[in-house]
C-alpha cells in the first residue's frame, strides 16, 4: 500500500501514522483555565527532547471540527501544565480523562482521581500518579489550520517528583516498577514490562 498525503483522507493519513510511530508514550497533562477551573486529558503525541534545560513537547491537536481543544486553551492563557505518569494501575483513568467533557468541567473528578498542590507551577497534579513533571510553556506552534492539525507545545521542565517506591537501589527510576503504558494505532495500549537491555556499542578505533 502506498498513502500519497497529498491525495489522501486525513483520517487515513492519521491512522497510518499512528500505525507507524508506535508505541508513544503518554503525556497526562493537567492544566488550568482563566478561572481557575482543571482540565485533565491524555497526550500521546508525545515525547521529550533535551535535558539542558529538559524539554518535553505535545501535541493537542485541532478537533475534527477545527476547533481547539481544551487544554490548548487554557495554555494560551495560562501556560504552565503538569505531565503526570500514565502507568497501567491508573489505564482506565488515563482512558476516562480523554472523555470530551463540557469546558470548566474537571476530568479528573469524572474519572475519580484526586490533586494535590504543584510546586513551581499553578495547575495541580495528579496525587495517584507517581511522577510528575511540572512545566513551563516554551512555545506553542500551531502546524495547520484543519482537522487533526498539529499545536506543538514545548515545555520546559522545571521541577520533577518521582515516589521513592519506583526507584531501584541506585535512586534510578526502574521501569518495571513505574510500569508507564504507551499507545500504538487503532485501541492497542502496550506495558512496559516485556524488556530486554544492550550495551551501548563502543566508539571504534579509526587506527
Ligand atoms: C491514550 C490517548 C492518547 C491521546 N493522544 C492525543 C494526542 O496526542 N493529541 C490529541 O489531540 N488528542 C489525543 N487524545 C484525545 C484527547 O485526550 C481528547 O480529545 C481529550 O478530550 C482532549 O481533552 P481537552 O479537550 O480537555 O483538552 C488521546 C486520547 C487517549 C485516550
Amino acid at each position: 500500500m502506498i498513502i500519497d498525503v497529498s491525495a489522501s483522507d486525513v483520517v487515513a493519513v492519521y491512522r497510518a501514522l499512528v500505525g507507524v510511530v508506535a508505541p508513544r508514550p503518554i503525556a497526562w497533562v493537567s492544566t488550568l483555565d482563566g478561572e481557575g477551573r482543571v482540565n485533565l486529558a491524555p497526550f500521546s503525541f508525545f515525547n521529550a527532547f533535551g535535558a539542558n534545560p529538559p524539554v518535553v513537547a505535545f501535541s493537542p491537536t485541532l478537533r475534527r471540527d477545527g476547533s481547539k481543544k481544551d487544554t490548548l486553551l487554557n495554555l494560551e492563557v495560562i501556560p504552565e501544565f503538569v505531565l503526570n505518569a500514565a502507568v497501567e494501575e491508573l489505564a482506565d483513568q488515563v482512558n476516562a480523562t480523554a472523555t470530551e467533557l463540557p469546558r470548566g468541567q474537571s476530568e479528573a473528578e469524572y474519572a475519580g482521581l484526586t490533586l494535590k498542590r504543584s510546586t513551581r507551577v499553578r495547575p495541580p497534579r495528579v496525587s495517584e500518579s507517581p511522577v510528575h513533571l511540572e512545566c513551563r510553556v516554551r512555545q506553542i506552534m500551531p502546524i495547520g489550520t484543519g482537522p487533526i492539525a498539529a499545536n506543538l507545545v514545548i515545555g520546559e521542565v522545571l521541577l520533577i517528583h518521582i515516589e521513592d517506591g519506583v526507584l531501584d537501589s541506585q535512586g534510578q527510576i526502574d521501569p518495571r516498577k513505574l510500569r508507564t503504558i504507551a499507545r500504538l494505532g487503532g485501541n492497542y495500549y502496550c506495558r512496559s514490562t516485556d524488556l530486554f537491555e544492550m550495551e551501548r556499542p563502543q566508539k571504534k578505533d579509526e587506527g
